[in-house]
């Protein structure tokens, strides 16, 4: 995206389109009144018609191929007193949506929210054609005209980091599992340190010698090898101890032993979009060099049947020194966390500890593609989570904590089962993960089985991966954790 200054004659310029804001007064900047004037009076009659009068905030109406503009369409972008960012982001999101690839000249004079209909525009703008052999070249291209670009350069460069950290997430998340092994995703995160985050990656016999055998039994068979990496930016003052985010990183889930049914089963290889939604999130703290300091952790395996998979039935011991009875190897992302998140604590000491995981069905049983599933032993840390997630219109709701859950949780021959049965089978997960947080360590469990990847188009991304947590993640880490003493 060009930023320019305004100039009446770029109107003249070949752009596909030229999309203009108005608002309530439907007073016509100068952009509209020479546009109108060009077009003998199309932009006044459009304005002024039914169908532009039914239209919300947001909501396009475009006049093809004007007379004597260059321009294929001019794009009225209704704008009256946008109430919430999110209204200002559809409209962004709206043209997105209709210029596609084409070049597009923007002016948005001064207006309020401006900066959340760019965020929504950019967000939009993504597809993922990596393995379409007819590639349309994109020469999608956007300028933006603005009375004060100077002014805007700043926040635009800020939601170009959000926006890439976003992007980041929906490409590692919609890659085929073939591709995106565990190897492969630890060097996309090896190269994050080009961005001046330091990337650490432990191979099994490290994993091995930590003691994370809950974790290195989900991946025994598979034979892409287990990985835990583990991504620090130092962007705050060295006193402050680090916020950590953890990531599920399974890069397909078969099932293991316990096989999943068939139908719907290519879709476990988004089963890895706890551990994207942290490399996104870690990448736009390093690109808008945050004051912070986050720790983003890891656990890269593949959960396969074969002769040297984990059995239903074994029991094994967790870096934390606790045993654990694999009653069903499906439910291998908590065992995976288990020993990551003992690990986290143990070794980075944290001011708090968020982690994200497509964990359990169960949870888009309950709360649909709508919502993450928040789950927090702390009220003031999860409430500072929730105001972020709403402030950015990503959909979170929380769920209970309680030891009757808990009890759901013993085992005849261990210290624990790793599955509660079939009621509340979100909250008996997080139960089983909330034994691996030590006391009174501030704690958040987001359940994103339903939101990571959908099927039809979300708020801001087209059908697949959302990046859903990542603008949370990052305004949570700009609200509270950020110039720190
Ligand atoms: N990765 C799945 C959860 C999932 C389901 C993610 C649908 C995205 C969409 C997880 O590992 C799993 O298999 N969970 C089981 C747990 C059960 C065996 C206790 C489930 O939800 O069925
Ligand atoms: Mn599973
Ligand atoms: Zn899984």
């Amino acid at each position: 995206m060009k930023l320019t200054e305004y100039d009446l004659k770029l109107i003249e310029k070949d752009y596909d389109r030229i999309s203009v804001l108005i608002d309530d007064t439907k007073k016509l900047n100068r952009v509209c009144r020479r546009i109108n004037k060009l077009t003998k009076g199309a932009v006044v009659r459009a304005i002024n018609s039914d169908e532009f009068e039914k239209k919300s905030c947001g909501e396009v109406l475009s006049i093809s191929f004007p007379g004597s503009i260059t321009a294929k369409y001019i794009d009225l972008i209704k704008w009256v007193k946008p109430g919430q960012l999110h209204d200002a982001r559809k409209a962004g999101v709206n043209l997105a949506k209709l210029s596609g690839d084409s070049s597009v000249l923007i002016y948005i004079g001064s207006q309020k929210f401006s900066a959340d209909f760019i965020k929504g525009y950019l967000l939009r703008q993504y597809s993922f054609s990596e393995y379409k052999t007819s590639k349309i070249t994109k020469s999608r291209s956007a300028t933006l005209m603005l009375n004060k670009p100077l002014d805007f350069k700043k926040s635009l460069e800020e939601i170009k980091a959000t926006v890439d950290g976003v992007f980041f997430t929906r490409d590692l998340v919609n890659e085929p599992a073939n591709i995106l092994t565990t190897v492969e995703f630890s060097k996309r995160l090896q190269k994050l340190s080009t961005l001046g985050i330091e990337v650490e990656v432990l191979e099994e016999k490290q994993l091995s010698d930590l003691g994370m055998n809950a974790l290195l039994g989900v991946g025994q068979g598979s034979a892409n090898p287990s990985k835990v990496v583990v991504m620090s930016w130092k962007g705050g003052a060295k006193s402050v101890q680090p916020l950590a985010l953890v990531g599920k990183g399974v890069v397909f889930d078969t099932g293991g032993i316990s096989l999943k049914p068939a139908g719907g089963m290519e879709e476990m290889t988004m089963d890895m979009g706890g551990a994207g939604v942290v490399a996104g999130t870690m990448l736009a703290l390093a690109k808008r060099k945050a004051k912070a300091n986050v720790i983003g952790l890891v656990g890269l395996v593949e959960n396969m049947p074969s002769s040297t998979a984990q059995r239903p039935g074994d029991i094994v011991k967790s870096m934390k020194g606790e045993t654990i009875e694999v009653i069903n190897t499906d439910a291998e992302g908590r065992l995976v966390l288990s020993d990551v998140l003992w690990y986290a604590q143990e070794r980075f000491k944290p001011s708090g500890i968020i982690d994200l995981a497509t964990l359990t069905g169960a949870i888009i049983v309950g709360l649909g593609y709508e919502n993450a599933g928040v789950f927090s032993n702390d009220d003031n840390f999860c409430e500072t989570f929730m105001n972020a997630a709403a402030l950015e219109n990503e959909g979170a709701w929380r769920m209970p904590l309680a030891p009757a859950y808990d009890k759901k949780l013993k085992s005849r021959l261990a210290d624990m089962k790793n599955v509660g049965g079939r009621d509340a089978g979100a909250i008996t997960a997080a139960q089983f993960i909330q034994r691996f947080i030590k006391k009174d360590m501030p704690w958040i469990h987001l359940d994103i089985a339903g939101v990571a990847h959908i099927k039809s188009e979300s708020t801001y991304a087209p059908s697949g991966a959302t990046g859903w947590g990542v603008m949370s993640l990052n305004r949570l880490i700009s609200d509270k954790f950020e110039d720190i003493k």
